[in-house]
């Protein structure tokens, strides 16, 4: 991969559906993870095996990893699949439907991380750090996530010095890569440089950092160029924009994954993505889901593609 290219990773699966409160069927949900795979994607987010209480619409995460075509697509050496896991139980599970990659996640900030996982940073990251161990034993690669990088929903600002700490743990018990998490979506492009210029020059190397943007004040794209312009070059999105956590009242999706796409093509940065095929995606999704595509990018191309093509969809 040149070293201007990006590589996206899609959380739509995962992050998009988890705070749906409609029923999705699980065909439903392995045909969004058949569709995304065709657009050249080559990292994404399967599920999370969970406690349903907590996300009962991803309850049906067995049934999601047991299918044979989601376990021809994750024999693809070249391709990430990862499943998101809080604990011990939740890696055993993966271990049983064979699953090569998880993904842990701690949060910065106390707040959040007793309404998420029900219990303090510090034994938040110690789960992590026994998921982490084990799955090593099992040849299993993990990513980490941080989250409320910027804000806790429940008690305010986050202090840059929190989410080193967590980052430093993450890497420190064997992820291949940190993803930063703007839970609320209140970050913006010139705290994305504070944070990512601290992180850096306290020695979390940039190509070990991701970036996980909600799109709640419309600043995600924005905050990725910036990130981009930092070194950073893998990020999370969601197609059409899906994506919140039940324990984030009030932040919206992630950063739609048709707007970086629009955003990298144009920028002659390669991201492996066909644009099109991914539009075609994001519309079938949000019909289907008869929700809102909050893609920006999609709505133009969509709306050119149909004005000059007089055909329906692209
Ligand atoms: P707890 O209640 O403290 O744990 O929850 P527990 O061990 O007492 O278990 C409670 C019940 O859950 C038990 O079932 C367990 O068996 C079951 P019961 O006996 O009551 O029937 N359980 C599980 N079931 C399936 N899979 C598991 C599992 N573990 C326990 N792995 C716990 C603690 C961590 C389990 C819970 O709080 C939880 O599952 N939290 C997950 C919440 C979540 O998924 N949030 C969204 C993802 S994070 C996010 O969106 C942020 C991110 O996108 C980045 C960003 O935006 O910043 C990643
Ligand atoms: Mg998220």
């Amino acid at each position: 991969m040149p070293a201007s290219a990006v590589r996206i990773v899609e959380v739509g699966p995962r992050d998009g559906l988890q705070n749906i409160k409609e029923p999705i069927t699980t065909a439903t949900k392995v045909e969004l993870i058949q569709r995304l795979e065709r657009t050249g994607l080559r990292t994404i987010e399967l599920t999370s095996i969970v406690s349903p209480r907590a996300i009962p619409q991803l309850s049906d995460c067995q049934d999601v990893l047991s299918g044979q075509s989601v376990k021809r697509l994750q024999a693809d050496p070249d391709r990430r699949f990862p499943v998101l896991v809080p604990n011990l139980k939740g890696l055993d599970i993966a271990i049983r439907y064979g699953v090569r990659e998880v993904a842990v996640f701690v949060s910065a900030t106390e707040g959040f991380s007793r309404a998420n996982i029900n219990c303090s940073v510090g034994e938040g990251i110690q789960r992590a750090r026994c998921v982490a161990e084990k799955a090593a034993q099992y040849g299993i690669a993990v990513r980490g996530y941080v989250s409320c990088i910027f804000a806790d929903p429940y008690d305010g600002p986050t202090e840059p010095s929190a989410v080193l700490h967590a980052a430093r743990a993450l890497l420190g018990m064997g992820c291949y890569e940190v993803s930063l998490g703007d839970t609320l979506g209140v970050g913006t492009p010139s705290k994305v440089h504070s944070l990512v210029t601290y992180l850096v020059e306290n020695d979390i190397p940039i190509d070990q950092l991701a970036g996980h943007f909600h799109d709640t004040y419309g600043q995600g794209a924005s905050n990725v160029w910036q990130a981009y312009q930092c070194g950073m070059r893998v990020f999370d999105s969601s197609v059409s924009g899906l994506g919140g956590c039940p324990f984030a009242p009030g932040a919206k999706g992630n950063v739609a994954t048709e707007d970086l796409v629009y955003m990298f093509d144009n920028a002659g940065v390669e991201t492996g993505v066909d644009l099109s095929r991914l539009v075609e995606t994001g519309t079938w999704i949000s019909e289907t889901l008869s929700r809102k595509n909050a893609s920006r990018a999609q709505k133009e191309i969509y709306h050119v593609y149909r004005t000059y093509s007089g055909v329906d969809h692209p």
